[in-house]
C-alpha cells in the first residue's frame, strides 16, 4: 500500500493534505481568512498597469494571530490601511518581501488588532505573469489596445494582493475604469448592452478561489447565443464566434439534465486574441477561450463543453491544493466527454477519447513514477507543472472505468450527488474517496473492490482492466497509415476526403517519429497540410514535417508558431526545431521576431525549452 493511502484511510474525516499548508502559496490560512475583495481598478493602457485599490474583508481564526500574510508577485504597493466598521482609515505596517522564484513576494501586514477589513493602494508591473497587454497593432481589428488575465495556477497574485491558495474561497466586487470605448469584462455576471462609457461595475456573489478572478479590457463586440448566452470577440472575430459556439445553449441544457441547475446564471465565452496561452480558461460566467477553436465546422467545441464543465466540477467543487487537480481536470474532462455524446453523438465522443488515451498510454511511461499518480506524493514542483495529462486525461479515465463498472443509472446518481454535496466548497483527493467509498463503492458490493479505485488513484501506470472504446473508423485509419508507410497505399489514395478533424489528428499523431521524408512531401501534394488553417492538424503536420527534414514546411511551421501563443499547439513546433543545430538556429531567430506578441507564460516556456535544449545539445552552429 501506498504511503498517502495510508494515511488517508486512516483519517477519512481529518484529510492529511486538508492539514498540510498549500506549498505554492505564503498564506496562513490557519490564522485569517479572505472573505470578500472590493476592487476599484483603472486600466491603464500607455503604461500598462491596473492602477487601485483592493479592501479585503477578513475572518480571523487564531487569537493569537499577529499578521496579516499575502500573495504578491512584481507589485508596487504605495500603502496599507486598516478600515474599522465605521470606514475610518489606520495605517498599518507592512513589509514586502524580495521575490521567491515561482512564488512572488511575501506581503507581510502587522495587524494584531485583527481588523475586518484591510485596504491596499498598489499598482501591477508591466511584466505581470497574470495579465498580457496588447498594443492595438496586434489586435485583429487593430482600432483599440487589448489586455487580459490569465490567473490560474498562482498568477492572480500579480494583479492582486490576495491569499492564492484554491482552498480559500471568497466572494467579490469591482469597479473598473477604462479608456472610452473599451469593454471591460469580468469572472463575473456581465451585461451584454452595457454602454461603452468607461465605468464598470462587477459583482461576483458565489464564493471563488483566486484563481477565478479575470479581467479583460478591449474591442469587444457582443452577440447573444441564447437566453443566458453570448460571445464577446473583436468585432471582426464575432460573427464566426457565435456561429462556432451556437451550441452552448444546448450544452448548458445538456449538463443541467446530468448534474443538476447551473448556479451561476449568465454562461458568456469571450474570444481572445491568438496570443492566449491556453485552449480555454474556466473564469466564473466568462470562459475565456482561444480562438484557434474557430474552424467552422464546430468540430473543436467540446473545448466549450470542457470549459462549461468547470462551472460544476471546480468552479463548484474546487481541488482544494494543485496537488488534487486531477478533482478539477479530470473530472471536468469526464463531463465534457459526456456533453460531447449529447450533443454530437458518440462516435464524436468515443474519437476524442481514444485520441487522449493513446496520447497517454505514449507518454505515461516515460514520466517519473511519482508523477504517474492522480495525486501524487509533496514533490517540488511549480503550481502551474502540477497537472499533466495524468491529470486530465488517468483522471477521465478512471471516472469512466466507474461508469462502466457501476453502470450509468448509479454513476450518474453518484456524481450528481457529489456536487450537491460538496457545492462551492473547495476539497482534497481523501475528502472525494470518503464520499465516494459508502456512496458508490460500498453501496452496490461486488462490482469494483477499494484496492482496484486505490491504485487508480495512488498506483504508477493504468490499471491492466482500464476500458478502451472501439472505433472502426480509427482501426481503418491505423490500417490505412500502416500501408501508406509501407508504401503499399499512394497519399492521394488515402480514403481522408471524408476524415473529420479527430481523424486526421489520429493518422498524424501516430505516425512514427522520424517518418520518412519521401511520404511526407507526398501526403503535403496529396493533401495541402502546410498552411491548413486547422491549427490541430495544423501543429502535428508541422512536427512530422520537421522531423522528417522537410524544409519546405518551415515557414509555414515558423508563421503557426509567430501567430500563435496557446502554448500547447506552438511548443510541440519548437521542440521539434530544437532538435537540430540547424532548425535551433532557426528557432532562436523565429522566436526573436514573435517574441513581443507573446504572453509572459508561453516566453516563459519557450526560453525554458531552449535552455533545456542548449544544456543537452551542442551549440547551434553561429556564422
Ligand atoms: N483550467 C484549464 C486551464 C489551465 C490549467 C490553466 C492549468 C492554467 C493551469 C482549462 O480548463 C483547460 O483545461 N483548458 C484546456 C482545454 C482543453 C482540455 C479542452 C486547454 O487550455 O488546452
Ligand atoms: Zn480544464
Amino acid at each position: 500500500m501506498h504511503l498517502l493511502s495510508t494515511l488517508a484511510l486512516g483519517a477519512i474525516v481529518l484529510p492529511v493534505a486538508a492539514q498540510a499548508a498549500d506549498p505554492h502559496s505564503f498564506a496562513q490560512p490557519q490564522d485569517v481568512v479572505l472573505n470578500h475583495i472590493d476592487l476599484n481598478l483603472k486600466v491603464d493602457f500607455p503604461h500598462q498597469q491596473l492602477d487601485g485599490v483592493a479592501t479585503l474583508t477578513l475572518d480571523w481564526k487564531n487569537p493569537d494571530a499577529h499578521d496579516l500574510v499575502l500573495d504578491t508577485e512584481n507589485l508596487k504597493v504605495a500603502s496599507v490601511e486598516a478600515v474599522d466598521d465605521e470606514g475610518h482609515p489606520r495605517a498599518l505596517k507592512f513589509q514586502l518581501a524580495a521575490p521567491v522564484p515561482n512564488m512572488g513576494s511575501k506581503l507581510t501586514i502587522a495587524a494584531p488588532q485583527h481588523p475586518r477589513a484591510v485596504r491596499i493602494a498598489y499598482s501591477t508591473s508591466p511584466d505581470a505573469s497574470g495579465l498580457q497587454w496588447l498594443d492595438a497593432a496586434q489586435t485583429a481589428d487593430k482600432q483599440l489596445p487589448f489586455l487580459f488575465s490569465q490567473s490560474e495556477a498562482t498568477h492572480a497574485r500579480s494583479w492582486i494582493p490576495l491569499q492564492d491558495s484554491p482552498a480559500i474561497r471568497f466572494t467579490y466586487t469591482a469597479h473598473v475604469t477604462a479608456p472610452k470605448d473599451v469593454r471591460v469584462v469580468m469572472s463575473a455576471p456581465n451585461d451584454p448592452k452595457h454602454a461603452l462609457d468607461g465605468a464598470f461595475d462587477f459583482e461576483q456573489t458565489h464564493p471563488i478561489p483566486s484563481y477565478l478572478m479575470a479581467i479583460a479590457a478591449g474591442d469587444l463586440a457582443v452577440r447573444e447565443t441564447g437566453p443566458r448566452s453570448a460571445v464577446y470577440a473583436e468585432p471582426s472575430v464575432v460573427a464566426k464566434a457565435a456561429h462556432e459556439f451556437e451550441d452552448t445553449e444546448k450544452m448548458i441544457a445538456a449538463t443541467e439534465q446530468l448534474y443538476g441547475p447551473y448556479r451561476w446564471g449568465r454562461y458568456d465565452i469571450l474570444v481572445l486574441p491568438p496570443s492566449f496561452p491556453f485552449g480555454g480558461m474556466e473564469n466564473p460566467n466568462m470562459t475565456f477561450a482561444t480562438p484557434t477553436v474557430l474552424v467552422g465546422d464546430k468540430s473543436l467545441v467540446s473545448l466549450v463543453a470542457h470549459e462549461l464543465a468547470h462551472s460544476w466540477s471546480g468552479n463548484l467543487v474546487t481541488n482544494a491544493s494543485w496537488r488534487d487537480g486531477w478533482l478539477n481536470e479530470g473530472f471536468t474532462t469526464y463531463v465534457q466527454g459526456r456533453i460531447t455524446e449529447a450533443l454530437y453523438g458518440q462516435r464524436q465522443e468515443t474519437e476524442e477519447t481514444l485520441l487522449a488515451i493513446r496520447n497517454l498510454e505514449k507518454t505515461i511511461d516515460k514520466m517519473p513514477q511519482n508523477t504517474q499518480r492522480l495525486a501524487p506524493e509533496p514533490r517540488d514542483v511549480n503550481a502551474d507543472d502540477e497537472l499533466s495529462d495524468v491529470a486530465y486525461d488517468k483522471g477521465s479515465w478512471f471516472l469512466r472505468t466507474l461508469e462502466q463498472k457501476f453502470g450509468r443509472a448509479h454513476f450518474d446518481a453518484w456524481l450528481k450527488g457529489y456536487f450537491d454535496h460538496f457545492q462551492w466548497h473547495s476539497i482534497t483527493t481523501e475528502q472525494m474517496l470518503a464520499y465516494l467509498k459508502p456512496n458508490l463503492i460500498d453501496k452496490y458490493p461486488g462490482k469494483m473492490s477499494w484496492d482496484e479505485v486505490e491504485e487508480w488513484v495512488y498506483g504508477a501506470g493504468i490499471p491492466k482492466d482500464a476500458p478502451i472504446p472501439d472505433s472502426p473508423r480509427f482501426d481503418a485509419i491505423d490500417k490505412e497509415r500502416t500501408a501508406f508507410l509501407a508504401g503499399s497505399l499512394a497519399a492521394d489514395k488515402l480514403d481522408a476526403k471524408d476524415w473529420n478533424t479527430q481523424e486526421w489528428m489520429y493518422f498524424l499523431d501516430r505516425l512514427p517519429d522520424t517518418p520518412p521524408l519521401a511520404r511526407m512531401q507526398e501526403l503535403d501534394a496529396a493533401w495541402h497540410l502546410t498552411g491548413t488553417p486547422n491549427a490541430e492538424i495544423g501543429m502535428r503536420w508541422y512536427v512530422h514535417a520537421i522531423a522528417a527534414g522537410d524544409k519546405a514546411a518551415w515557414p509555414a511551421a515558423a508563421a503557426h508558431a509567430t501567430r500563435i501563443g496557446r502554448m500547447y499547439l506552438t511548443l510541440p513546433v519548437y521542440r521539434t526545431f530544437v532538435a537540430t543545430p540547424e532548425g535551433f538556429a532557426y528557432a532562436e531567430q523565429v522566436y526573436a521576431k514573435a517574441k513581443d506578441g507573446y504572453h509572459p507564460l508561453t516566453r516563459m516556456a519557450v526560453e525554458r525549452l531552449f535552455a533545456r535544449a542548449r544544456a543537452t545539445a551542442p551549440a547551434p552552429a553561429k556564422d
